[in-house]
């Protein structure tokens, strides 16, 4: 059991919360709360090894599905492995409408780099990983992780997408994603196995998806943009803190508020490894903005 020893917030947990509504992946039974959470900042430093404290890394868990969240966004190599492992302490055996998405094609180097990892025996292995660490007998949904951190590259997807496909097949995995790819590359994919949803960075001041977003949101295709907040930079702009401060808010609630009203196709999954950050996050799901704030948020990007 996990304890609050180490916690300055009081041990009630969060009530269920309005998360800015929810969407239907497309072909699935699958409808996620728009507001979820994004588990790599669990891990210890440089998404490596374990956390300074795990009863807190716990407690975050536990708190968001206690609002209500039933989007958490993982992968086996962050840790590597310690992230998975510490969402199956936390939260198994997992309520039914819990969707947990993981991603594979990458792994860590000694060094803590991020390498590709896109051979079929790479693939097949980390889908046994994500099973086995997340003590599931199918996953929910497997992104498969192409381009790099910073943005994709063109190039087939045919090979490494075919293995996840056999892998659905043979059901090991219910539904299949895509991260790190160009629109051209989602055509691709298409016409291997249906695509539920895109993950791809995006933030209000990093905007390159944006035709892109609104291609998919025509589809029915779910967006997931990752680095909402600026990722290991957070983001900073005097625009966003005057419209913080008008609103009575902080800057990362207005980011987040901001992706909210973008499209309504997407999904959030802001990391945290505080409690105090998670909650703070959950409440821009009821955060209005008013259109000249939009305005001027929009012309950050
Ligand atoms: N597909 C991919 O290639 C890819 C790449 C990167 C990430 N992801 C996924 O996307 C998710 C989100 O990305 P991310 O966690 O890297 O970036 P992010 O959500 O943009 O930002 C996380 C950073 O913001 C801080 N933070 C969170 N809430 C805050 C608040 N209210 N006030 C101030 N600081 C706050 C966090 O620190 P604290 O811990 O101190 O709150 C952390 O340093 C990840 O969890 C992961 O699942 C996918």
């Amino acid at each position: 059991m996990y304890r609050y020893h180490n916690l300055e917030e009081k041990p009630e947990m969060t009530k269920r919360m309005d998360l800015g509504g929810s969407f239907t992946l497309p072909g699935t039974a699958m409808t996620l709360n728009r507001m979820g959470y994004g588990a790599m900042q669990l891990a210890g430093p440089g998404v490596w090894g374990p956390p300074r404290d795990v009863d807190v890394a716990i407690a975050v868990l536990r708190d968001a599905l206690a609002a209500g969240i039933n989007h958490i966004d993982t992968s086996d190599f962050y840790g590597p492995h310690v992230t998975n492992q510490i969402i199956k302490q936390a939260l198994h055996p997992y309520p039914d409408d819990l969707v947990i998405v993981t991603k594979v094609g990458a792994r860590r180097g000694a060094d803590k780099s991020w390498l590709h990892a896109l051979s079929r025996q790479e693939l097949i292995d980390a889908v046994h990983d994500n099973l086995r660490n997340l003590g599931l007998e199918k996953l929910d949904i497997v992104n498969l992780r192409v381009g790099g951190v910073m943005g994709p590259s063109e190039g087939s997807i045919e090979e490494p997408l075919t293995v996840l496909a056999e892998l659905k097949r043979q059901g090991l995995i219910r539904h299949v994603g895509l991260s790190n790819v160009t629109p051209e590359q989602l055509a691709e994919g298409q016409r291997i196995t249906e695509i539920v949803c895109v993950q791809n960075l995006y933030n209000v001041a990093h905007r390159n998806d944006d035709g892109f977003i609104d291609d998919l949101a025509r589809l029915g295709i779910g967006y997931v943009p990752f680095f909402p907040l600026g990722g290991f930079t957070p983001l900073q702009s005097s625009k966003l803190e005057a419209a913080a401060t008008s609103l009575q808010a902080t800057p990362m609630q207005v980011a987040l508020a901001w992706l909210l009203r973008r499209s309504s196709n997407i999904l959030l999954i802001p990391g945290t490894s505080s409690l105090e950050h998670l909650r703070e996050n959950l409440k821009a799901a009821t955060l209005q903005l008013p259109p000249e704030i939009i305005a001027n948020l929009d012309s950050i990007g």
